[in-house]
């Protein structure tokens, strides 16, 4: 192979072929093909694409540049494109695996605004995302359900060729942004691929459109490469539910698994609809039976045992995550400036505050304070009267930029006289 003539083709806008795509991909994780030539090509399939069979090609060589496991029994997993105050990893999971399937998932660390699932996970004292594969492997086995961090041995191909992306203006092409995504996905052997992909002011996809062109892209690459998958793209313009942070994430997440939870009733039913996704593609049964068997699951406490015991296997300690949330932090509340109802919450600006009490990193190593973050008190369609409280800022010790960051949060919420009528979580279905 010529990586000069595959970069001629790409430039002129023709489909790659499965084998060139492969000897690329081999040869830059070989150290064979150097970095221009690497980012040439990613600059030209930025400005071409690549078409659905391209993309899987692309995905499934990414994947193979590095270990990949396999199971002998079904699995599934759901990714999540990522939003603030997104904790629904803690709740579907479980709740798959409380259903009979496997749950091998493997993700990362949060960068920017919006922290990771090991992030938040990792409040809780004593538990590890950072599983040798071996261990991943016996957890998910044992307990049939484990939430650890990628290793090195995962897709090397994608974190060479995301650090050339980051620095050539080609972040941003759909077929690269499936590779990336999916080559980690399809390492970990899921048989079924569900995919959030979140859309609106809190998520990596501002626009509608844009986030059907990725769960489409997904999906049918997924699909192309023999797994089982959908997707379902949600409304990120606001925060998820109460809390966004890291422990308070947590809190929230076993809230809805013990069923006190108390008007988050959109998130517990979105969380049902995704589990319902995995568990109807794997076991091929019908979403209608799905459904209902994961609400007995959440029901009867099934997938809260599930995540006790994916955290204890993990080495985590509830009782110790339990008194860390009753230590003294550093608590101030914003308040109603009028009386009305809560239109709209700006995930953005709620993400940007909780980011600068502490609740994310700005580059890999920083520090988290695992108790940082905002906590809402008032959602949207919520009335408010003057001087009710809308939301806390909180953190171990007194930030800096508090009155900053309190009027940033204040600006964050729109009140209006009339009623308001609550936007469906769920704007499309991919399958
Ligand atoms: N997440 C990834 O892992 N890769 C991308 O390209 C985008 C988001």
């Amino acid at each position: 192979m010529i990586a000069k003539l595959l970069l001629d083709k790409k430039r002129e806008g023709h489909a790659l072929g499965s084998a060139e795509i492969r000897e690329f991909i081999d040869g830059f994780t070989k150290g064979e093909i150097p970095d221009y030539q690497m980012s040439a090509m990613a600059m030209a399939i930025c400005c071409r694409g690549m078409n659905e069979r391209e993309t899987a090609d692309l995905t499934e060589a990414m994947m193979n540049s590095g270990r990949s496991l396999k199971w002998d029994f079904p699995t599934a997993d759901k990714h999540s494109t990522g939003g603030v105050g997104d904790k629904l990893s803690f709740i579907i999971q479980p709740l798959a695996a409380a259903c009979g399937i496997n749950v091998p998932s493997l993700t990362g660390r949060g960068l920017g605004l919006t922290g990771g699932t090991a992030d938040k996970l990792e409040s809780i004292p004593g538990l590890t995302c950072s599983l040798p594969l071996d261990r991943f492997q016996s957890v998910v086995k044992e307990v049939g359900l484990s939430l650890a961090l990628q290793t090195d041995e995962i897709c090397p191909a994608d974190k060479k060729l995301y650090a050339l992306r980051d620095v050539t203006g080609t972040v941003t092409s759909i077929p690269l942004i499936v590779g990336s995504i999916l080559s980690k996905k399809f390492a970990e052997g899921s048989g079924t691929l569900v995919f959030d992909v979140k859309t609106g002011r809190g998520a990596f996809m501002k626009t509608k459109e844009s986030a059907v062109e990725l769960a489409t892209a997904m999906v049918k690459a997924a699909q192309l490469s023999g797994r089982k998958s959908a997707a379902l793209v949600t409304d990120m313009d606001s925060p998820l539910g109460y809390a966004v942070g890291n422990a308070n994430e947590v809190k929230e997440s076993l809230d809805i698994l013990s069923r006190a939870d108390k008007g988050l009733e959109d998130i517990r039913d979105l969380s049902v609809e995704f589990a319902a996704l995995m568990v109807s593609l794997t076991k091929g049964i019908s979403l209608d039976d799905a459904r209902e068997m994961c609400a007995e699951k959440l029901a009867d406490g099934s997938a809260l045992a599930k995540f006790k015991a994916m955290v204890a296997a993990q080495g985590g300690d509830l009782d110790r995550f339990a008194r860390l949330l009753e230590k003294p932090t550093f608590k101030f509340c914003i308040q109603a400036p009028k009386s009305g109802y809560v239109e709209d919450i700006d995930a953005e600006k709620v993400a940007r505050v909780a980011f600068r009490l502490g609740a994310g990193r700005e580059k890999a190593g920083d520090r988290i304070d695992p108790l940082a973050g905002v906590k809402l008190a008032a959602r949207i369609g919520d009335k408010v009267s003057t001087g009710s409280a809308l939301a806390t800022l909180e953190s171990s010790s007194e930030p800096d930029g508090l009155e900053r960051n309190a009027a940033e949060l204040l600006k964050a919420f729109s009140i209006v006289s009339g009623p308001v009528v609550k936007k469906s979580l769920i704007i499309e279905r991919i399958s």
